[in-house]
Parts: C-alpha cells; structure tokens; sequence
C-alpha cells in the first residue's frame, strides 16, 4: 500500500500568493506583500473598500497584470516562472473568471459561448450544452445573449467559467449588476456549481448578503488580506457547508 505523504495532491492548495507586491507609481502601494492560501474547494468572498486593490489582485492571479514582487501559485505551479505560453496554457486549464459586466459575446450563441474554453482546451464541446441545462438555460444553446435578462446572462458566465472543470474560479463582483433575488438565485448556483467541481472559488464582493455564501471573509486593507466578519443580520444568511463536502 502506498504511503501518503505531503506530496498527495490535496495537501497542494488550489491557489497560494507569497508576498505579493504591486505599486502603480511611488506613491499608490496596492499590495504589499501579501500573503494568502486557498485550499482546494474553498469558498472565500473578500470585501474591502473601493479602490483598495481587489481587482488587481484577481488580475495579478489571474496574469492578467504583473506583481513587482512575490509569487502566485495555481495548483502548486508557479506562474510567474512561466512563459507567455505556458502561462496562457496554465490559465486555460485551471482558471475560470466571472466578470461584473459579464463579458458574454454578443454575436455568439449561449453554446458558442460556453464551448470557447472547452474549444480553447481540446475538450469535447457536448459539455456546453449539459453546463447551460444545470444553470437552468437547457434548450436555449441557440439563444444569442441580447435575448437574455442580466440573470441568466450572469449564469451564463458562470457556466462559462466552470465548464472546463478548473481548479480556481475567480469572480470580480459577479452579482454586482443583479438585484437581490436573482442575486441570491446565482449566487446559490454558482455555489453548488463550484462545490460539484471541487473548484476553489474566490469571490470579490461588496455586498454581505453575496459574502455570506463564502465559507470565509476576508477584507483587503492597506495591502494586506485580513480575517472579516459579516453583520449579525448576514452571518447567518446562508448555510456554511464543509468546504470540502
Ligand atoms: N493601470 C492602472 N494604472 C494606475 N493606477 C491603477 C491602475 N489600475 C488600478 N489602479 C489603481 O489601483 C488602485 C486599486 O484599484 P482596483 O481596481 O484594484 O480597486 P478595487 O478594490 O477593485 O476597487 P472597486 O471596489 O472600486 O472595484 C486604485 O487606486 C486604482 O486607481
Ligand atoms: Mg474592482
């Protein structure tokens, strides 16, 4: 029998940031230093005031902008370490990314739109139209997105996101553009989406009720991310499963 060690693939977290840094100017320190691990099918939301640094930190995970200084690593391999290419390729297979404003493009149909990570990984596209029917789009493959609410627009991206089965999704705002029902609607979607693909998620947030599907809160502040708690009124708001149920 084989002896588990630390090399077992769970004890890798989904993501780990070492010492992240990244200033625009001499002036605008945004992170500084900033450490963080997020364990494999955790939910964590992070809050923190306008203009604190929340998307560039999504953007420098996701490498979509570089950190001066420190490290970012998905699934154990360091991104920083790799050419455009393998980068572009590590991305491709282990991120999702949920949008604010959704990014769906509007001359494609829903099933054009969820198959491109399937089509960009060489994986079959059938998969698309199972994503759509479990966010609840089944039967709208044809359907382009200016025949959609901001809702299942939204549960588009999400299906867009998961169907490639990543390790990491990240979510810049992604119910900042609904209101609160269909919120909560994606939200409790977008969750058990996550959770069935053992997908690490993290979600940026500036609302509670949103923070309260997460399994943890933390708040961006002067660089760094610290443990947050939620109102009375939102700490109970939702159930807090087992990240690793
Ligand atoms: N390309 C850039 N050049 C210069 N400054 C930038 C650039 N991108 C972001 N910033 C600055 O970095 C800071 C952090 O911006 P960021 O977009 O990460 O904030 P945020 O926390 O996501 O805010 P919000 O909650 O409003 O979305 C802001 O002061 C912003 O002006
Ligand atoms: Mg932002």
């Amino acid at each position: 029998m084989p002896v588990r060690n630390q090399s077992s693939p769970s004890a890798v977290p989904a993501l780990e940031c070492r010492g992240l840094s990244k200033a625009y100017g001499a002036s605008r320190i945004v992170l500084a230093g900033l450490d963080f691990t997020l364990a494999r099918g955790e939910f964590v939301a992070v809050m923190g005031d306008s203009g604190v640094g929340k998307s560039t930190l999504l953007n420098l995970i996701a490498g979509l902008d570089r950190a001066d200084s420190g490290d970012v690593l998905i699934d154990g391999e360091p991104i920083n370490g790799l050419d455009d290419d393998a980068a572009t390729r590590l991305r491709r297979q282990k991120l999702g990314f949920v949008f604010q404003a959704f990014h769906v493009l509007p001359h494609l149909t829903l099933a054009q739109n969820v198959a491109l990570p399937l089509l960009l990984n060489d994986l079959p596209l059938g998969q698309a139209a199972e994503m759509l029917a479990a966010v609840g789009l089944a039967g709208r493959d044809a359907d382009l997105p200016r025949q959609l609410s901001g809702g299942e627009l939204q549960r588009v991206a999400i299906a867009r996101a998961l169907v490639h089965r990543p390790r990491l999704i990240l979510a810049d705002e992604p119910t900042g553009n609904l209101d609160p029902d269909t919120a909560h609607d994606v939200l409790t979607l977008f969750r058990a989406q996550a959770r069935s693909n053992h997908a690490a998620t993290m979600m940026v947030t500036h609302s509670e009720a949103a923070a309260a599907f997460a399994d943890r809160v933390l708040v961006l502040r002067g660089g760094h991310l610290h443990a947050g708690t939620l109102s009375a009124q939102h700490s109970t708001a939702a159930p807090q499963a087992s990240p690793h149920a």
